[in-house]
């Protein structure tokens, strides 16, 4: 599908990752964007930059009442389904987090069947696999959950549902579905709801603050950290490949330890503090291996996207954004 002259539809349009894909949609010249959300959790701050341009649409709008999505659909092109409930947020309401993961994904598809709608690209995560242990994790890794926490399992379960209706939609009406498993994002507009990055954003505070930041353990904790502008551009890549029923990761292939991303902060901040090592963390944990090792062939095959953005490349936009909003 070209994107050139479409008509497209975000749900979830002032998420974190649905500002980055309306912003690449404009750029790529998307004849109309249009921004589907509850603002549940998103702010229209998030959006403020892009809603000058003529060919943004905002529509307050909710994926659990499909009549909404009805109405909003005519003559979309595709979709980026992107509105969900991460861990966090999903530990605070639960059964929210299940409607809208779950069942607002089926309201998206049935609506888009309705319409005509040629191509949704799924929002998944490596939740999916829940926590993988050791190796090189390619899209066939089975879901590991015993060692996790309620919150994780659940919020993974609710993905491998949305994916499985993807192919389902894919496979029984002809709709085109391509699931992303993104690992960490992070990047400009960063929110303090996703378990992993919250660490940056955590560090930054505390250091322009003049304090010693909490460290767990002793920082050996891994992330496979993907900045937010690659994430966007591998949904534009997949919503114009021909590809369906699939699901692909979509990481750096790259561990990064919660030492180094503190040595990349403080170096940014240009601060000296150390971190108190072992601090509990109050915030909700997912996995904590020490060893991540997300295989990113399968992408690369499909639909041609590779990582563009360097960690240390990532981190100094974040912290320049951030700069800006104090
Ligand atoms: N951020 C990450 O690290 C990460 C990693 C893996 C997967 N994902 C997935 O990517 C998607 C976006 O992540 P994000 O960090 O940009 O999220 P976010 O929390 O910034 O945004 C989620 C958006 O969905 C909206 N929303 C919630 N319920 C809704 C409803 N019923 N109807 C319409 N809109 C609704 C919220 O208002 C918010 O704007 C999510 O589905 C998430 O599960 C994110």
């Amino acid at each position: 599908m070209k994107i050139d002259g479409g008509k497209f539809m975000i749900t979830g349009g002032v998420s974190l990752i649905g500002s980055h894909v309306a912003e690449h949609l404009l750029a790529a010249g998307a004849a109309e964007v249009v921004l589907f959300d509850n603002y549940s959790l998103g702010t229209t701050d998030m959006i403020g930059h892009i809603l000058d341009d003529s060919r943004v649409k905002l529509v307050r709008g909710d994926i659990t009442r499909i009549n909404e999505l009805y109405d909003t659909l005519e003559g979309v092109d595709g979709i980026f389904a992107i509105a969900g409930f991460l861990t966090l947020p999903f530990s605070q309401n639960p059964a929210l987090g299940i409607t809208v993961n779950a069942l607002g994904h089926v309201n998206v598809l049935e609506a888009a069947r309705y319409r005509g709608v040629k191509k949704v690209i799924f929002s998944s995560s490596v939740a999916t696999y829940g926590d993988p242990g050791p190796g090189v994790i390619d899209e066939t890794m089975p879901f590991n959950f015993h060692s996790m926490t309620p919150p994780g399992v659940l919020y993974g379960s609710t993905k491998i549902i949305g994916e499985q209706l993807g192919r389902l939609y894919s496979e029984r009406y002809g709709i085109q579905s391509v699931s992303l498993r993104y690992s960490t994002v992070y990047g400009e507009r960063q929110h303090y709801r996703g378990v992993n990055a919250l660490y940056i954003i955590d560090t930054y505070d505390k250091l322009v603050k003049g304090e010693r930041p909490s460290m767990p353990g002793d920082g050996s904790e891994v992330h496979d950290y993907i900045h937010v502008a690659d994430v966007a551009r591998a949904n534009l890549m997949a919503m114009q490949s021909d590809v369906t029923g699939e699901a692909v990761n979509v990481a750096t292939g790259t561990a990064t330890n919660l030492n180094r991303l503190f040595e990349i902060v403080a170096g940014l901040v240009g601060s000296d503090l150390k971190p108190i090592y072992g601090a509990s963390s109050e915030a909700v944990r997912v996995t904590t291996s020490s060893a991540l090792d997300f295989d990113i062939g399968k992408i690369d095959r499909l639909i041609g996207w590779k990582p563009e953005i360097s960690i240390e490349d990532g981190i100094g936009r974040l912290v320049r954004w951030l700069e800006t909003q104090s």
